[in-house]
């Protein structure tokens, strides 16, 4: 007898205001027929003034924990992926913490830019194993509209603000369960030879300030397509998978082409792959959350379904998490 760690609730949150890429057009030269024929984005949302990525955080905090019928007493652990903290320190997931009023147990963040969610669910997946938490609530938050260079229209047209989380917790598990239910694999990377492919010029050892988000483009989209195919290919022979034995795959939302790419890779058909990067562009550590409980609050994704995340960003980052929901 083991540990296994279950996705019991998921919840998420996206900012009131709109950005089309019409309004964008009015202060930027581009055209919604560029960004949607390059990027598949018609729209992000962006959080409103007096909104910070604990406030995100927070509200997909309530609903997950909603969702999964738990209460904010019962959390053992924060984890908190995010490229936006409010400030430098404290943390973000401290402050979500405080803000949920729990008084026990730990929280802390995790910067992998857009792989986030998936480094933040590993950590959560590990704990639980380990025996050192029983009930973890898992966060992707990010205001990124606060880092982006708004004259810059190679990158600013790409991404939005938004919130997702999931309530992880421990299960009792027999070895020879095949089908049971939970997370069944993470596996992480990252090489940090890549890292100015895709950073911000500016933090607060280096510049003393935020930065801006700079990126190749065309390079980082060449990294994406291969390490995606290459990291779902490395959970499915890990776990001796086919790609048709699974039923979701739940990819980071950074672009469409980036996503039919890895999809026509991998020999996925596209109605297998959950798409909100239309509708929310990239949201970073929170877009894996966003879409997962998109389609489960839609009925798409349904108990015993297998589903396979996987992200890529800044670092470079990547990784992928299979979960038997
Ligand atoms: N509107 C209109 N024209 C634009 C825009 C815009 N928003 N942005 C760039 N252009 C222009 C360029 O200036 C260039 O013009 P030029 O030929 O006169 O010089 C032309 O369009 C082509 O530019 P490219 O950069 O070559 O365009 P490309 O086809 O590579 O598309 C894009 C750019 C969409 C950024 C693409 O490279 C891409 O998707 N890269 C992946 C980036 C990504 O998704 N990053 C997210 C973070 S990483 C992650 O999450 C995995």
């Amino acid at each position: 007898m083991s540990f296994r760690s279950q996705i019991i609730g998921c919840g998420s949150y996206l900012p009131e205001r709109i950005l089309t890429n019409d309004a964008l057009a009015h202060t930027l030269d581009t055209s919604d027929q560029w960004i949607v024929g390059r990027t598949g984005i018609k729209q992000r949302h962006i959080a409103a003034e007096d909104e910070l990525t604990s406030g995100l955080a927070l509200k997909a905090a309530k609903d997950a924990l909603n969702h999964a019928g738990v209460s904010p007493g019962e959390i053992d652990l924060i984890v908190l992926a995010t490229t936006t903290p409010d400030e430098t320190f404290p943390s973000t997931a401290t402050k979500v913490q405080a803000l949920l009023g729990m008084t026990r147990g730990a929280a802390f963040d995790v910067q992998a830019v857009c792989s986030g969610f998936i480094y933040a669910l590993s950590i959560a997946d590990n704990f639980i194993k380990a025996g050192q938490a029983q009930t973890v609530l898992v966060i992707g938050a990010e205001t990124f509209s606060r880092i982006l260079d708004w004259q810059d229209r190679s990158t600013c047209v790409l991404f939005g603000d938004g919130s997702g989380a999931v309530v992880v917790r421990a299960a009792k598990w027999e070895e020879n369960e095949t089908k049971a239910k939970g997370i069944i694999s993470t596996h992480l990377h990252s090489d940090g030879r890549y890292g100015d492919l895709l950073h911000t010029d500016g933090g607060p050892s280096s510049t003393q300030t935020v930065g801006k988000v700079r990126m190749a483009g065309k390079e980082v989209f060449r990294h994406a397509v291969i390490n995606l195919a290459a990291v779902v290919r490395e959970a499915l022979e890990a776990n001796d998978l086919d790609i048709a034995d699974i039923d979701w795959l739940v990819p980071h939302q950074a672009n469409k082409r980036i996503l039919d790419g890895t999809a026509k890779k991998l020999g996925i058909e596209p109605e297998r792959v959950v798409v909100t990067v239309d509708r929310h562009a990239n949201t970073s550590a929170a877009s894996i959350p966003l879409a997962l409980d998109d389609a489960v609050k839609d009925g798409r994704i349904l108990p015993g379904h297998l589903i396979l995340m996987e992200a890529m960003g800044g670092g470079m980052t990547w990784g992928s998490a299979l979960v038997r929901w």
